[in-house]
């Protein structure tokens, strides 16, 4: 009788192992999304570090962040969802958890999804930055800092060597946007481009090293995005308003200059990820073009229903983009749009919910990936998972 029952269970747990691995890891499906990043992707880390060492909170943590989905702040830099949010449920995966928060909890709960990327961090050490007179006030948590903790928790996240690289291996992995902040902070603080544009090969470097231990350690699929238009930023069309020397472009009032210089570290990290992809044939090595997906909404806001335009915040301190640095979103003089939707631009630096979804939707599921990233795992795979879920 007991033989019987266990055999039954072990058939039972067999099958249940072949129907998982079979379905969720062919034709290049994941079981899991593992991720790295900056504010565009913390979903929740810099709000734990914060809590963890009693900091005073900072604006990101108060209502309105987080007011049009979660109903309370998350840590998230927007009104709602980001990009990786959008990417989970796609792939009905849990929402992204927050290393940070959940370390020392529930580890397996990380197992279909962990997210170690810090609002605020940088590519490169925080030690560059502050060699140059730029240190961070909000973290030191680069992507060095980030990967550090990826490979100390690995091993709390599988059972052994060979369980952890099946895990790795059918992760999907999330690298970036990283390296925006590299140039923000330093902008902010009053450096050229002509400084930042030595920077750019460094910044490249780093990340290009980061996906090449994870490719060591088992990475199978890895999507790395390129920067943002940061000409096209609240924030820096306020700093440099009225200034003689900026071009703006007449199709959508961004700063030429800044966007151009965001191209030139977009296209320097595509040259590096070429050549990883011809000496790593057998991975899946994704751009995201996250620029020429928000370019769209920059040309033309209305045909994305964003009718209160591109480059004005929907919240702020007010000033001719709604964005005044000593009066930050969630500041007791700040106000907040009553459609954030509308809005393309949420607090200055970050997107609406609804900006970073039709980005989502351009790049994860239309044309802005080089090679194409919907060919690696095709909806109708999603829908054969859907099927066998609901009938066993
Ligand atoms: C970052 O590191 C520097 C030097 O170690 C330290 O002075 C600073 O307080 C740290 N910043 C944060 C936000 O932790
Ligand atoms: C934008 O600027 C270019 C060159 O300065 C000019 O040829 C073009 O007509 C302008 N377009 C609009 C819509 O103003
Ligand atoms: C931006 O790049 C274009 C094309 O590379 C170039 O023609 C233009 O002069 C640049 N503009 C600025 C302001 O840097
Ligand atoms: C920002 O707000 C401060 C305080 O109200 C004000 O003095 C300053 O002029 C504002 N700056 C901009 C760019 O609107």
């Amino acid at each position: 009788m007991a033989s019987s029952i266990s055999s039954y269970f072990i058939t039972f747990i067999t099958i249940f192992q072949l129907l998982c691995t079979c379905t969720l890891s062919t034709n290049g499906c994941y079981t899991s999304i593992i991720s790295f990043g900056d504010s565009l992707t913390d979903t929740g880390n810099l709000k734990q570090l914060f809590d963890d060492a009693n900091e005073q909170p900072l604006h990101f943590f108060y209502p309105p962040y987080g007011q049009t989905f979660f109903h309370s702040p998350t840590g998230r830099c927007s009104n709602g969802r980001l990009i990786i949010d959008f990417i989970a449920e796609s792939i009905r995966l849990p929402l992204v958890r927050p290393f940070v928060g959940t370390k020392g909890r529930n580890m397996m709960a990380l197992r279909q999804g962990v997210n170690y990327a810090v609002a605020g961090s940088t590519a490169l050490d925080s030690s560059f930055h502050e060699a140059r007179g730029v240190p961070n006030s909000m973290t030191n948590s680069s992507l060095g800092v980030q990967l550090g903790w990826f490979k100390q928790s690995v091993p709390s996240l599988c059972a052994n060597v060979p369980d952890c690289k099946h895990f790795i291996g059918h992760s999907l992995i999330l690298m970036g946007e990283i390296g925006g902040n590299d140039y923000n902070h330093a902008l902010v603080a009053g450096k050229s481009t002509d400084e930042l544009v030595t920077y750019v090969p460094l910044v490249v470097e780093v990340i290009i090293s980061a996906v090449s231990e994870l490719i060591e350690l088992g990475a199978k699929t890895l999507v790395v995005p390129g920067n943002l238009p940061i000409g096209c930023s609240p924030v820096y069309l306020t700093l440099y308003y009225g200034s003689d020397n900026m071009e703006y472009d007449n199709s959508t009032g961004c700063i030429t200059q800044l966007n151009n210089f965001s191209e030139y570290h977009n296209e320097l990290l595509k040259i590096e990820l070429s050549k990883v992809r011809e000496n790593h044939p057998e991975v899946d090595l994704i751009y995201a073009d996250y620029y020429n997906a928000a370019m769209q909404l920059f040309r033309s806001p209305n045909e994305y229903g964003f009718i209160n335009g591109a480059l004005k915040a929907c919240c702020g301190g007010g000033g001719p983009f709604n964005y005044n640095t000593s009066i930050p979103c969630a500041h007791s003089s700040s106000s907040v749009c009553v459609q954030p939707d509308t809005y393309v631009n949420w607090d200055g630096f970050h997107l609406t919910e609804a900006a970073y979804k039709v980005i989502f939707q351009s790049v994860f599921q239309g044309p802005y990936t080089i090679p194409d990233f919907n060919s690696l795992c095709p909806a109708s795979v999603i829908q054969e998972i859907d099927g066998i879920s609901i009938s066993t």
